[in-house]
């Protein structure tokens, strides 16, 4: 993926709602970008984002060779919560044809044009229920939700997984953490950034002491699954990383940069010194040979009797 990435399909964070909506009471404008209002979720929902969630999937997908790792056979029904961009789903839609693959998000992404036919987007918020059946899908997948499901809503949201989960049937989950502890040595400007994007997860009642990571098995065993593996993945950021690591510092940086906005208003810097300290980050990672810490976690829904 080129360096450009970002920029060249950068836009306007007046035109990203897929319904053409130019402004709304669901979300607010902070600087050029764009935040949903009545969630707890820190990062925004704009152009921008969408073309680094495309490409952080990308990214992660060659960290994990994989877009999964649950041995989940031919599933029916497949469900991927929080879903982003739906690239993730798209692609498992492309894998099982014969399966209906469905992608749940508060806010779609991209018009559902030119996507797969049996992939379909509804609309859905993890922390008010899913608009399903139980039972009703193989395979349910979450990725990447730490900064949008907070803390004490764990445990319920994992339990809905497993609700909508059939028999037989696997919950897969892949979480990192914010925490200082679990990105080795910090120099001090990936502190200083932590710190600032700790207060502001703590706000929202997010985890931001690595809690989750930490915690998934346990979420599935307590949500009566079995069968359960881990898988933690640790993955360079930094050139010193050859090409994925290269990826991964990109991605992160892009990821601090969506929330640079954010701490400045908040913690009464200008932008530009917010930028200036994530840049230094970047030089830290390499000093550093920082590493981006993962968890992958699933288990089995029991057959019935
Ligand atoms: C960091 S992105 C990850 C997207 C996708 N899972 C991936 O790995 O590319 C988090 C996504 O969760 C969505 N989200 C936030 N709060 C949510 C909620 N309460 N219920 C469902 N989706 C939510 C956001 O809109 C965003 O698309």
């Amino acid at each position: 993926m080129p360096w450009w990435f970002f920029r060249r399909r950068g836009g306007s964070a007046l035109s990203t709602d897929v319904t053409g909506r130019t402004s709304g009471t669901g979300w607010r404008l902070q600087g050029r970008r764009r935040y949903l209002r009545a969630q707890p979720y820190l990062l925004p929902k704009d152009l921008g984002e969408i073309n680094r969630l495309d490409f952080q999937h990308y990214v992660l997908r060659a960290a994990l060779r994989g877009n999964y790792l649950a041995p989940i056979g031919q599933p029916r029904r497949i469900l991927d919560v929080g879903c982003g961009t739906g690239r993730w789903a798209i692609e498992l839609a492309q894998q099982f044809p014969q399966a209906e693959v469905i992608g749940v998000d508060v806010e779609q992404a991209k018009s559902t044009n030119r996507m797969p036919s049996n992939y379909r987007f509804v609309r859905g918020d993890i922390l008010q229920g899913l608009p399903f059946e139980e039972n009703a899908f193989d395979f349910v997948h979450l990725r990447l939700l730490i900064l949008a499901i907070p803390l004490a809503a764990w445990p319920g949201a994992v339990q809905e997984l497993a609700r909508v989960t059939a028999p037989g049937g696997w919950v897969e989950l892949l979480e990192t953490s914010i925490s200082p502890g679990d990105w080795g040595t910090c120099g001090p400007a990936m502190q200083q950034l932590l710190d600032w994007m700790g207060q502001l997860a703590a706000l929202r009642g997010l985890d931001t002491e690595g809690v989750v990571v930490r915690s998934l098995e346990r979420y599935l065993a307590e949500a009566g699954l079995i069968n359960i593996q881990r898988r933690p993945l640790e993955v360079p950021v930094g050139t010193w990383g050859g090409r994925l690591g290269s990826l991964m510092a990109l991605d992160f940086k892009e990821g601090a940069k969506a929330v640079s906005g954010l701490i400045a208003a908040r913690f009464g810097r200008s932008e530009q010194e917010v930028l200036d300290i994530i840049e230094q980050v970047n030089h830290e990672w390499n000093a550093l040979q920082t590493k981006g810490y993962f968890m992958i976690v699933y288990g089995q829904k029991p057959l019935a009797g």
